[in-house]
């Protein structure tokens, strides 16, 4: 059955910002399009979002039940001994857990995600990914609810690229199938630490990773850093001494901090810097 509660975003999300809204928690497919039939936003792990202070006016949407359930076994019909692919991964299930259960199959292809706080769906929105991969490299399809739907489609069907999926707005992933490679837990286990080395010089705080994108593979945060900006504080928002491109929350700040703060950070950079949050207001 449906849940309907009202909490405020500030406890949902990684970064600690934003007022009470109305969370509409669903189990399955039809309670989804259900719950679609008035203004909604999906939201997975709240870790790429700065939600306004005053919450959102539209139904927030959790995927719970079967919609964060996964079947990692291998599809025997489309699999070979090169290519595994799996049953259905709902989109309400937590990436971090998913590529460490990944990594004890001995499957290869979500190394590089590792160390990302997202939900599934979250990461399929935005292709989150790092250096060493991103979510689409791993996708076998996707399956959308949209426009009172539920469709199936291969992933080039969207016009996929860096921090960004290219579906339509409005769509919701419900659930995925992947599609990895055989090898050995402990040849996966040495990738996911070799990716995870790279996060070495991120701060372990409040915050929602990056908050630019980088222009043209430029990384934002030395350019931030360049600035002199590491440290710059608007209320209890702060870009972290530790990687320019974050924003940390030092405990209490408030989206119109964040904001501001952010604002302040692109008219210092010379050059246009385009957001990775998202910004619900
Ligand atoms: P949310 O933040 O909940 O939502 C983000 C957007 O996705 C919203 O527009 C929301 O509506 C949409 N969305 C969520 N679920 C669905 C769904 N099922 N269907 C359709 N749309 C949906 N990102 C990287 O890419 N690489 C990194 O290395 C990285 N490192 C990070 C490190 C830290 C410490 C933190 C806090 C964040 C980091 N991020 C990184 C950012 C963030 O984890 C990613 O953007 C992630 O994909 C967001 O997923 P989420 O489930 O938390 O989505
Ligand atoms: N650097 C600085 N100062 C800083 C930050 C970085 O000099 O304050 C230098 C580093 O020393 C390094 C270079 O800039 O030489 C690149 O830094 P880093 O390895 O941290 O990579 P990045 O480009 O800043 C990207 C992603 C991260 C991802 C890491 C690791 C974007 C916007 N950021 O950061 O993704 O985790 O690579 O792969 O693409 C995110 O998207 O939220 C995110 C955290």
């Amino acid at each position: 059955m449906i849940k309907v509660s009202h909490l405020p975003l500030a406890k949902l999300t990684t970064l600690g910002v934003g007022g009470e809204s109305e969370v509409w928690t669903v189990h399955d497919q039809t309670e989804l399009l259900e719950a679609m039939q008035a203004p909604y936003r999906p939201l997975g792990g709240g870790s790429n979002l700065v939600v306004s202070d005053a919450g959102v006016k539209e139904r927030v949407i959790l995927l719970k039940g079967s919609l964060s359930e996964i079947d990692l076994e291998a599809d025997p019909a489309l699999s070979s001994e090169k290519m595994h692919v799996t049953g259905w991964v709902g989109a309400g299930k937590a990436l971090p857990a998913l590529v460490r259960q990944v990594q004890k199959l001995g499957l290869s292809g979500l190394e590089g995600l590792v160390g990302i706080p997202a939900t599934v769906g979250g990461a399929v929105w935005m292709n989150a990914g790092t250096r060493y991969g991103e979510m689409w490299d791993a996708l076998y399809c996707l399956e959308i609810a949209y426009q009172g739907k539920i469709t199936v489609h291969h992933p080039s069907d969207f016009p996929y690229q860096y921090r960004s999926s290219g579906l339509p707005q409005g769509a919701v992933v419900s659930r995925v199938r992947l599609k990895l490679t055989p090898s050995t837990p402990e040849d996966v286990q040495a990738k996911m630490d070799f990716a995870d080395n790279a996060r070495k010089g991120q701060p372990k705080a409040r915050t929602a990773g990056c908050a630019f994108k980088n222009p043209n593979g430029v990384s934002a945060g030395k350019l931030i850093d360049e600035a002199g900006l590491k440290g710059l504080r608007v209320g209890n928002a702060m870009i972290s001494h530790e990687h320019g491109n974050f924003v940390i929350n030092l405990g209490g700040a408030t989206a119109a901090d964040v904001m501001e703060l952010l604002r302040i950070v692109r008219e210092k950079i010379g050059i246009p810097l385009e957001m990775e949050y998202e910004v619900w207001e």
